[in-house]
Formats: C-alpha cells, structure tokens, sequence
C-alpha cells in the first residue's frame, strides 16, 4: 500500500491509493467482468505499490528511449496489465519478461499478450521484484516509487555496462539521467549502465611523424560521470570532458608535445581499446588498468540517510 506523500509528483499514484479505500468501502477491491473474467482496477493495491497503468503513448516513448530492437529482452518489473512487454514485443519485435507479484495480474497480462498475438515472446511471472534475479535484461522499465527506485539502484548499477533502465516518472536522486522525456506532460527517465572506468590507466599509441607514445591516465568515477588527469613526462593535465556512455569512453588531452588529441575506445574489464585522433591523423590506442579497479561510486546500496534526504527533497 502506498505511503502518504506531500508531492505532486505521486498524485497519479495517490489517487490510485484513494481509489483503492473508495472500492474498498464500495466493497469491490477487484472487478469481475460480465464474462466472469477479471478485471483489474486503476488504483488497486499492490505489494509496494498500487496498479496504475503508464499511458500507451508514453509506453513507446520509453521504449524508444530505450533504443529497443527485436534482439532485446526488456524486463519490466512491477508488470501490472503487461502492457509495456506486450508493446516490446508487438511494436519492437522484442522478448520480454513481466515480473508482477499479483497473481490476478499475472493471468490477466498473459491474457493480454494471448490477444495482442505475442505469447510466443513474452512471458509473466509471479514475483517479488526484490528477491528475483533479472541480471540478463537488456532494457529493465518500472513505474514504480521513488524509495524503490533508490532501493533498486545498487543492483540496477551492478547490470551488464550498456544496460538500459527507463522510469516512468520517477528519478534515481543523484544518478545523472542520460535523458528525459516528457509525453503530455509526463516524464519517463533514461539511464545507461556504466561500465567502470576507474583506476589507473596505461595507454599506448602510435604517432604518425615519431616514435610510439605512452600516456598514464587515471579516472575518477561517480555513476557514469568522469573526472580524469593525465601524466606526461613531467607535465600533469587534466582530461578534457570525460564522458562514459555503457562501454564506450571519449576523452580529450593536449599531449607533451602540445597536440590536442581525442581518444574514443571501449572499455572491456581492464583493458580498453580504441582510436585516437590528432591533427597526424588518428591510430590505434590501447589501455590497461594497473591495478585492482575501484568500486564504481554510487554503486553501494543506498543507505537510510540517503533514502530519507530523497524522500525530503522530493516532498519540498
Ligand atoms: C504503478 S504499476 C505499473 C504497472 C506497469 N509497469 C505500467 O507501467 O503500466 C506497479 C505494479 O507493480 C506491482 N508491484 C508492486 N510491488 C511489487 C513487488 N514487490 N514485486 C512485483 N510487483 C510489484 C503492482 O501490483 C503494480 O501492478
């Protein structure tokens, strides 16, 4: 059952709570249809959240932002009437996977999906969101809460690099969104798992006029954003705008020699691989971790404090 919140943020939420003591003193907390089949309603309660739906059209804006194609798999958790697997599958060619903790629920979407002509790519299952592994989505979508987006973001962190996650509604507190969109006013939140970059790099490349070059280059990680120095020789520099989007790295440096120079490589565990451009034309660059990699920030589980601190920001 939901929590009492200030914000306007929840209110589609809050109704539904309300909705939710109105069919309970009508009597009538689930509908049963004149076929005898059941019927969900807006605002019925859920295990950590009550059952509203996310409107069609904003349905495949998330999925857009999501880049989905008929190679994903794309979990959706708090699955509800399947809706969003079900438009996975018929709009983007698709596999997903809806984990809803209501048994009733979970008939109904698989009904859903019978109708929709896409039974054979997806399925439904009775879950807890919290004690299910659902590691090997490729896109991971919720309409969820904000305290269970927090309490989700430690394993959404630990995803395949490239992962990507899209929220209706409500956003991961400091976890910088990778992009927002809003459809008749409703916002939907786009992250993309970062690979760990952090630690000590080091990197060689060719030069066009000389002798092979080498770069020792450290990065400084929180979520998917980047702080980075380099040493060269006796000359310390920072990286000019880092930027880590899943795998894929660039960054910029003005090398010894006074060239600028822009590395674009993808980072595979402890090496990385990639180009680097300058004026001479572009090369291969490759890197190696020296070192154990240090924990991503922002990967650790989101402690009381910080839930609170996002609680209170919210309702103010
Ligand atoms: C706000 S609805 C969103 C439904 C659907 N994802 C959509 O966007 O249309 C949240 C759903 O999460 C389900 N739910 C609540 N707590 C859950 C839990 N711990 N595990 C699985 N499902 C849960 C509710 O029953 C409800 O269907």
């Amino acid at each position: 059952m939901i929590r009492s919140q200030k914000t306007s943020l929840l209110a589609p939420l809050l109704r539904g709570s309300a909705l939710v003591l109105f069919a309970t003193f009508l009597g009538c907390g689930t509908l049963v249809a004149k076929d005898g089949a059941y019927e969900p309603m807006r605002g019925q309660a859920g295990k950590d959240v009550v059952w509203i739906p996310t409107p069609p059209e904003l349905v495949t804006r998330m999925l857009e932002m999501a880049q989905v194609t008929k190679d994903d798999f794309v979990v959706d958790l708090g699955s509800g009437d399947g809706r969003i697997v079900i438009a996975a599958a018929r709009e983007f060619g698709a596999r997903g996977l809806g984990l809803e903790y209501d048994e009733k629920m979970v008939g109904f979407a698989s009904r859903n999906a019978a109708t929709a002509g896409v039974s054979g790519r997806v399925e439904f299952r009775q879950a807890d969101i919290f004690k299910t592994d659902f590691s090997q989505a490729d896109v991971v979508t919720m309409y969820l809460l904000p305290d269970l987006n927090l309490r989700l973001r430690s394993t959404l962190m630990a995803m395949t690099p490239g992962t990507r996650i899209v929220s209706h509604q409500f956003s991961m507190a400091n976890w910088k969104l990778d992009e927002t969109s809003w459809v008749q006013g409703r916002p939907a939140y786009l992250w993309i798992v970062p690979a760990n970059a952090g630690g000590a790099w080091e990197a060689t490349y060719s030069r066009k006029a000389g002798a092979a070059a080498s770069i020792a280059f450290t990065l400084e990680q929180q979520f998917q954003e980047l702080k980075g120095t380099a040493q060269l020789g006796d000359i310390r520099t920072s990286l000019r705008t880092p930027s880590l989007r899943g795998r894929e790295l660039q960054f910029g440096f003005t090398d010894a020699d006074g060239v600028l120079r822009q590395v674009t490589a993808t980072i595979d565990g402890g090496r990385m691989q990639g180009r680097i451009a300058g004026p001479d034309g572009s090369s291969a660059f490759t890197a190696e971790r020296k070192g154990e990699a240090p924990p991503v920030g922002g990967s650790a589980p989101v402690t009381g404090d910080e839930l609170s601190n996002a609680m209170r920001q919210l309702g103010e």
